[in-house]
């Protein structure tokens, strides 16, 4: 049984989508290295991520990320205690090379392999960064595939109180700029059109913003299409600007009132939305008023890495132990709550 103490060095792997990254991370939170390779370019010009490009990329891309990796970290094999590949959720053919690679890894050099659920790994994200926060806090989690408010109460032990009905708040930022003919990935093209539009000038709906602790953006990405449909001589930037003020209103809100309810400490920001300017500047702004500590992570911690997988590996392993060697890609998996230790 391995001991597991801050001097434990695990290899993180993720491939669950359209970044190949390997890191070496020590003690949960020491990142000793972080490689990222991104496939943005190899699937822009289909103006979304395809599953089967995305599973070859891994698969050339796998093994050189691994080595830079271990040689950015100044350690070699021999020193990697224990692998840990994210498991799910993802694309089911992506997430076979990562966990089949790190098993491999783990098999090869006799040492525990640790199965990651990406979602969960996104929470640790934001500690990385800043590792001795006071709980509870309010992670809001908003990526691609998520939308999620987590009430974490101390390592490991967490509790979801709001999410999506329907659209993550990144497939929103996706679908509207495909509709606008942005590109793809929408996020950062809305960002950098708003900059350059005026906020007010399109009053787009805020769903369910007094209404629990749940988000919908549906209906707001429809309301986009039909009022760029029925005024089609209207600003882009004006349309990137309202429609993206009007996704932070609803997450600032719903995380104010989240925070208040579970009584937060500090509030983190996971998830490649977390990248948004706007986002980014109005939590701020938030988080002084009520006198919240705020944690935002790089923006190299926002978007999918697998230093944040090696150190939710680590919490893992040192509560859990390793997992079985038969655990297999999970496409679907979902975020629960997990109440242990
Ligand atoms: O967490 P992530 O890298 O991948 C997963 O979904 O797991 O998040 C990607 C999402 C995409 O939907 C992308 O459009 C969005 O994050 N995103 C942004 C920004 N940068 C990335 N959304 C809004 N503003 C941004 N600056």
């Amino acid at each position: 049984m391995i001991r597991v103490n801050e001097a434990t060095v695990v290899l993180g792997i993720e491939s669950s989508c359209d970044e190949t990254a390997a890191a070496v991370v020590m003690g949960g939170n020491d990142v000793l290295s972080s490689v990222v390779a991104t496939q943005i370019e190899q699937h822009a010009r289909f103006g979304g991520v395809v599953p089967e490009i995305a599973s070859r990329a891994h698969v050339e891309a796998m093994t050189p990320v691994i080595r830079k990796a271990l040689q950015d970290s100044g350690i070699g094999f021999e020193r990697i205690d224990a692998v840990a590949a994210t498991v799910g959720p993802g694309l089911v053919g992506a997430l076979l090379v990562g966990v089949s690679a790190a098993k491999s890894i783990a098999l090869a050099l006799n040492k525990p392999f640790i199965g990651v659920n990406h979602l969960e790994a996104h929470l640790y994200a934001a500690l990385l960064d800043d590792p001795h926060v006071e709980f509870p806090m309010l992670v809001v989690l908003v990526s691609g595939g998520n939308t999620l408010l987590v009430n974490m109460k101390s390592h490991g032990k967490y509790s979801i109180i709001g999410q999506t009905i329907d659209d993550a708040a990144g497939e929103a930022f996706d679908k509207v700029a495909r509709f606008l003919g942005l590109g793809h990935p929408g996020g950062p093209a809305i960002d950098r059109e708003a900059k350059l539009g005026n906020a007010q000038a399109i009053e787009f709906p805020r769903a369910m913003l007094h209404d629990g602790f749940d988000v919908s953006f549906s209906g707001l990405k429809t309301a986009v299409v039909n009022y760029v449909r029925k005024n089609p001589a209207i600003s882009t930037q004006d349309v990137a600007a309202s429609f993206q003020t009007a996704v932070v209103d609803v997450l600032v809100a719903k995380s104010v009132k989240a925070a208040k309810q579970i009584g937060a400490k500090t509030i983190a920001l996971g998830g490649g939305v977390a990248a948004n300017s706007l986002l980014r500047q109005e939590i701020t702004t938030t988080c002084a008023q009520h006198g919240w500590r705020l944690v935002l992570p790089s923006m190299a911690m926002c978007t999918d890495n697998a230093a944040m997988i090696a150190s939710a590996g680590w919490y893992r392993l040192l509560q859990d132990g390793p997992s079985e060697l038969s655990m297999g890609a999970m496409p679907n998996l979902k975020l629960t709550d997990r109440t242990t230790p």
